[in-house]
């Protein structure tokens, strides 16, 4: 069977995948401390890059004070460079492209991993969650720091060799946070208005692209990740996303990809909305920059659905996880040997590091476990 997700698919740089096919960013809890990735995290995207087009990295994050998980990636140093062209070599040694995600968790970071314990945003509006601590607002100079952080984890994205670097400008962190009326109330040029709402994650591709254009060349990959809506109230809404992408569009972008958890959902703001939010991007989109689609695509037959309203990538996360051989099996007629859940046994066969994996078991309704393989 010929399947359209295996056709190549070429960037407007000219730079082409292999196929349609890319590995979502998942974090892997596995870096050391110091941020350097560990043996364990490169084993684990040895055997995921053999068959997909790319593979965007698990978030690293590009200041000190922007770290939002343990073991996570650091981009935020130059001494960071020899252990981000080990993950940039080991991933395009098997045959993808790869992207380097890069982020500031902002309100999200827990707070015992900064060097000051103090979390930071753009308002001092606490998360909506048990427990959360509230951020201290940031001045207008530390927000001007922190795009140049971008523009500088660009830059050893460059140096490393990464083939692209993916803005993290979804999932509830900081270029999100400047965007979303729920976490940004600030009444300068960086909030109020939806358009003044845009002024960071803009200055934020900015910044990169000049590095590009300094650094790199016009082979780099840049694109951007965003989450269409937000539960809370006030949030960010279709109505503002649909404003946002229509601007994104006319940026120097390789693609925009939508982060939900399922392909599918319909709004999480209003029950009654059910038309997929990826496919809503899609159809406001057309052909001005490609879209990547993700969530919950498990099988072949998942993929080739989702991409049936135009949506040209998609994304896979959890799946990549449970079958890393995922396309190889595609490729080679074996469709039916995909495996769609795992066994608490299974972390060897599938190169998973500890921390990893010791989240997957323990996090209900995360992945699809089956408690022993025999049983
Ligand atoms: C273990 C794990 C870690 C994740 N870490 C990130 C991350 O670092 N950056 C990000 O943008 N999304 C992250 N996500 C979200 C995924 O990229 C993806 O959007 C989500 O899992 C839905 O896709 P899936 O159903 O194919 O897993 C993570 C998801 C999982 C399961």
């Amino acid at each position: 069977m010929t399947r359209k997700f295996m056709d190549s698919f070429t960037f407007k740089n000219g730079v082409t995948l292999k196929n349609r096919v890319l590995m979502a960013p998942m974090t892997n809890f596995s870096s050391k401390d110091n941020g350097e990735v560990t043996e364990e995290e490169l084993a684990y995207y040895r055997v995921r890059s053999g068959g997909v087009g790319a593979v965007l990295t698990a978030v690293a994050n590009v200041t000190d004070g922007g770290k939002g998980f343990h073991g996570e990636i650091g981009a935020h140093r130059d001494d960071l460079v020899p252990s981000l062209k080990k993950l940039a070599d080991t991933i395009k040694g098997e045959g993808a492209k790869a992207i380097l995600q890069i982020f500031h968790a902002g309100r999200m970071s827990p707070p015992e991993l900064l060097p000051d314990n103090q979390t930071v945003s753009a308002s001092a509006v606490a998360p909506e969650r048990e427990g959360a601590a509230t951020p201290r607002e940031l001045t207008n100079d530390e927000i001007e720091q922190i795009i140049k952080a971008f523009g500088d984890a660009t830059r050893r994205a460059i140096e490393a060799g990464f083939d692209g670097v993916e803005i993290h400008g979804a999932n509830t962190y900081l270029i999100q946070q400047f965007f979303s009326p729920h976490s940004n109330r600030r009444e300068d040029k960086w909030g109020g208005s939806v358009e003044k709402r845009m002024t960071f994650p803009l200055g934020v591709i900015d910044e990169v692209n000049n590095t590009v254009k300094e650094f790199g060349d016009d082979s780099f990959i840049v694109g951007y990740r965003l989450s269409p809506e937000e539960r809370e109230e006030p949030g960010i809404t279709m109505e503002d996303t649909l404003t946002f992408t229509d601007r994104l569009a006319k940026e120097e972008l390789h693609y925009i990809h939508v982060s939900v958890q399922d392909f599918q959902q319909g709004s999480m703001r209003d029950e009654s909305d059910t038309a997929s939010r990826v496919q809503l991007i899609q159809d406001r989109i057309g052909d001005q920059v490609p879209v990547i689609g993700v969530g919950s695509l498990h099988t072949p037959d998942d993929v080739e659905k989702a991409m049936e309203g135009g949506v040209p990538l998609m994304a896979l996360g959890r799946e990549i996880i449970v079958e890393p051989e995922w396309i190889q099996k595609v490729e080679a007629g074996r469709e039916g040997e995909i495996r769609t859940s795992l066994s608490v046994d299974d972390r060897e066969v599938l190169t998973v590091p500890e921390p990893l994996w010791k989240a997957i078991v323990n996090t209900k309704g995360w992945f699809p476990v089956k408690e022993h393989q025999n049983a």
